[in-house]
């Protein structure tokens, strides 16, 4: 099977959905089918109730999910996690400032949309972060069109090959922290 065709075969589901139309035990047992051996935060978020469920009944974030029919059974395969931030912009240049916040280079506080949480399974062979990053976005860009707001932030693991799959093309994403010594480390997508 083709990326393309496994990625069409998922089912893309937001959470929020899913909690209005079955009891909170059976949603908390589907997100429990998700491993990720590579990035234990983002299993844990995900499977800890009180972490994806709540954050989603307070309306504090958005988790959509991506779903497989494996012979009866429905696992999670992937998902993200989106919401608003408020960036703090200590530490930061004056001309990236400016840039993100498109009028005052002594901003010190811009509002944007954060991908908080993004990955696939363990055990997911296909490359499809590429469709779930494109995905982040367009789900962003509805609430860009409404409302607007100028940019995406993530905190990227540490990783050479994450951060290159966030700044390569076609993502684009730009490193605003160049601290190699940290864990995460933050990167911006302009919208506009
Ligand atoms: C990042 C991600 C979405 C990219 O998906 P993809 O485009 O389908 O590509 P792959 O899964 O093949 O990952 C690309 C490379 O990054 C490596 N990689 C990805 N996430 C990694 C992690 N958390 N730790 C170490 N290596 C990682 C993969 O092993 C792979 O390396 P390889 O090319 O040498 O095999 C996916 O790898 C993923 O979900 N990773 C785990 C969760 C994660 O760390 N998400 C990022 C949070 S900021």
């Amino acid at each position: 099977m083709t990326i393309k065709d496994y990625y069409n075969s998922l089912s893309f589901v937001a959470l929020n959905e899913l909690l209005k139309q079955h009891p909170q035990k059976k949603i908390e047992k589907l997100l429990s089918t998700f491993k990720c051996i590579k990035n234990p935060d983002l299993e844990e978020f995900l499977i800890t109730p009180d972490k994806a469920i709540q954050s989603e009944k307070r309306a504090i974030t958005r988790t959509y999910l991506y779903l497989e029919l494996q012979d009866r059974d429905v696992i999670v395969v992937a998902y993200f996690t989106i919401t608003l931030k408020a960036l703090h912009t200590d530490g930061l240049s004056k001309s990236i400032i400016k840039k993100l916040d498109g009028i005052d280079k002594n901003r010190e506080i811009i509002p944007c949309y954060l991908i908080a949480q993004l990955g696939k399974t363990t055990y997911c062979k296909y490359k499809i972060g590429q469709n779930i990053l494109d995905d982040a976005i367009a789900t962003i860009r509805e609430s860009y069109q409404i409302i607007g707001g100028r940019f995406i932030i993530l905190d990227s693991v540490n990783i050479q090959e994450v951060i290159e799959f966030y700044k390569n093309e076609p993502n684009s994403f730009v490193l605003l922290d160049q601290n190699s010594q940290k864990q995460n480390v933050k990167m911006y997508y302009p919208l506009t």
